[in-house]
């Protein structure tokens, strides 16, 4: 359905044509000054210039035309051009139970029914997932939820970093600790055995120790460089240690994600796309994108408008080794196979963004891509602590995922077992979800390019611009539709009233709002834009309901009026949150 703006947009536009002027300028927006009006529209001024007339005639005509008008409760013009307009609380009312009635609320996004891969998560296999992880899976989850939302088809790709010099420390490291293994006996003939020679804890501890070594050991690290260089030229010993890194490193990875109620329809990594490479690698070649420099091979990228010197792209080492840009250009040739994208968004650092450049000129100059294919990267900011700088443990470590997700939820827990009567297992519950929303909340809430700092006691409170609040408002709304039903009533949601207050009517104007919201979110890919407009109803939501006694309102239509508004709040919220990839409770 069109939104309230299209709709008076329309309108006025009709007036402007009869009065003798271009609708386009006819364009409303919501309000500024919300103390004098709900919507306005600025066009005379435009007009002004090019009828060669004064703003306020241009206005004046046009309010004229409209003043009997059902869709307006109030629309003037008002020096030095501007119309200032509130619409009739009949029309408003008719307009959110059509809402309600509809399928995702009336949501018509303009640009729909693409094919969009989202690559995000970003994990490197086998080293432990830590908090710039957590950015990647989070705002990634959202920014697909909000893309299926406007019916577009999603791949989300884990893009797992499963092919680099990682794999070569480990694979030394295991031979130093057990050299007897078969996998490193040159003359061994058999089956390499189908159980991994480690655990998951044991693998956990291998990569910091090898790590380490290599930065005091020249000669390990050599060593790691040739096993890395073996393995991806299809060494049969290190292909099955790597096979047994990758099967234990993703079914962990898996039970995280799962935690952070992240999924990926792919699982698929870097190594994935290295069958791909050399033909690519010929036909950049053969076309003539690809010179030698110093002994690589590299394609320029810079292009006329750039304000700023761009480094040409290296496709490939001087020892002839793949590096991470060959990897994703590969990978978009695997992509393109398999999907015809017509989108590709990334989630990464932001710090990667040079390389997103060269990758995404490079597909398109090398016609990997189609010259359409939209090609975004949303490059995120650090998570940092109290100090200002990136987040650590308190002994100075990278914090891990888990552990983080861990402090969270028992800061939550403690909140609601001492200050609710509820049993043990109960708050278990509640602080999984409120927990999740909290962390969650307090990235998104946030534009992703930022960086944030994270803060427990700011991120659970139940108070302000959190997870937490939201939910507990959510919460509050059901337990009023509950007790309603307990009463002996049906809900019925598209049977709101005309509004009687002004707060009612506030209510019901954000509500509507969510049409443009949501279709600006996605346009913009912004999840912080659902943040915002949550936040917002929940705070016009507990302004309804501390001045207004809904449950014990004797008109039963105006009671009912009452229910249907908070249960279509419920629903927008509840969507909402959906899209952001957390969940509500029903008590907290
Ligand atoms: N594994 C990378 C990292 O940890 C992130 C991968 C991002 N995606 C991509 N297609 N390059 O930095």
């Amino acid at each position: 359905m069109d939104t309230i703006i299209e709709n008076i947009s329309n309108v006025l536009g009709q007036a402007f044509t009869l009065c003798g002027y271009d609708a386009k300028y006819a364009k409303v927006t919501l309000s500024n000054r919300p103390d004098l009006c709900e919507y306005q529209c600025n066009g005379a001024m435009a007009a002004a210039k090019v009828y060669k007339k004064a703003p306020l005639t241009i206005a004046d005509e046009v309010v004229n035309q409209l003043k009997e008008d059902v869709l307006f409760e109030q629309i003037e013009s008002v020096k030095p051009g501007f119309i200032n307009i509130c619409v009739s609380p009949a029309y408003l009312t008719e307009f959110l139970n059509t809402m309600s009635v509809s399928k995702q609320f009336g949501y018509v996004p303009k640009v729909t029914n693409k094919t969009v891969i989202v690559d995000y998560g970003g994990a490197n296999v086998a080293k432990p997932l830590h908090i710039g992880h957590l950015r990647s899976a989070v705002i990634g989850e959202s920014i697909k939820r909000i893309q299926r939302y406007a019916g577009n088809t999603i791949i989300g790709d884990v893009h797992l970093g499963d092919w680099g010099l990682q794999m070569g420390l480990i694979i030394e490291e295991l031979r130093d600790k057990n050299p007897n293994l078969s996998y490193f006996d040159e003359f061994f003939l058999g089956e390499y055995p189908s159980e991994p020679p480690f655990t998951i804890s044991e693998l956990e501890q291998i990569y910091p120790v090898a790590s380490k070594k290599s930065k005091e050991d020249e000669t390990f690290m050599e060593r790691a460089h040739q096993t890395t260089l073996a393995l991806q030229g299809g060494n049969k010993a290190y292909t099955a240690i790597w096979k047994h890194i990758m099967n234990i490193s993703k079914a962990d990875l898996k039970k995280n994600y799962d935690e952070l109620h992240v999924s990926f329809d792919l699982w698929k990594g870097e190594s994935d796309s290295q069958v791909y490479i050399k033909d690519m690698l010929q036909q950049m070649n053969d076309n003539g994108l690809t010179y030698e420099s110093q002994g690589a091979m590299v394609i320029d990228i810079q292009e006329e408008t750039d304000k700023k010197e761009l480094p040409p792209c290296i496709v490939q080492k001087s020892d002839g080794a793949a590096l991470y840009a060959t990897s994703d250009l590969a990978t978009m040739v695997q992509r393109e196979l398999d999907y015809h994208p017509d989108a590709y968004i990334y989630l990464a650092d932001k710090r990667q963004e040079l390389h997103f450049t060269q990758v995404f000129r490079v597909a398109k100059k090398a016609g990997i891509v189609k010259q359409n294919t939209d090609m975004t990267f949303l490059g995120f900011g650090t998570m940092n602590g109290s100090d200002g700088k990136p987040f650590k443990t308190r002994s100075g470590g990278v914090m891990r995922l888990e552990y983080l997700i861990k402090d969270i939820q028992e800061a939550v827990y403690n909140k609601v077992i001492n200050n609710r009567d509820m049993s043990d297992e109960e708050a278990l519950n509640i602080a999984k979800i409120v927990g999740l929303a909290a962390l969650k909340y307090g990235d998104l809430s946030n534009q992703a390019s930022k960086d944030y700092v994270f803060d427990i006691d700011r991120f659970i409170s139940f108070e302000g611009n959190t997870g937490p609040y939201i939910l507990y408002t959510i919460v509050r709304i059901k337990s009023i539709l509950s007790k309603y039903q307990e009463e002996g009533n049906s809900i019925l949601c598209d049977k709101v009233q005309a509004a009687s207050s002004d707060i009612e009517k506030n209510l019901q104007l954000s509500l509507a709002r969510f049409l443009d919201m949501i279709d600006m979110a996605y346009m913009e890919k912004a999840p912080h834009k659902i943040c915002q407009y949550i936040y917002e109803v929940s705070n016009i939501f507990n302004q309804f309901y501390h001045s207004t006694k809904i449950l014990g309102e004797k008109d039963k239509e105006k009671k009912q009026g009452y229910i249907a508004l908070i249960c279509l709040t419920k629903d927008i919220l509840l969507t909402c949150i959906d899209l952001l990839g957390f969940e509500c409770p029903d008590k907290m």
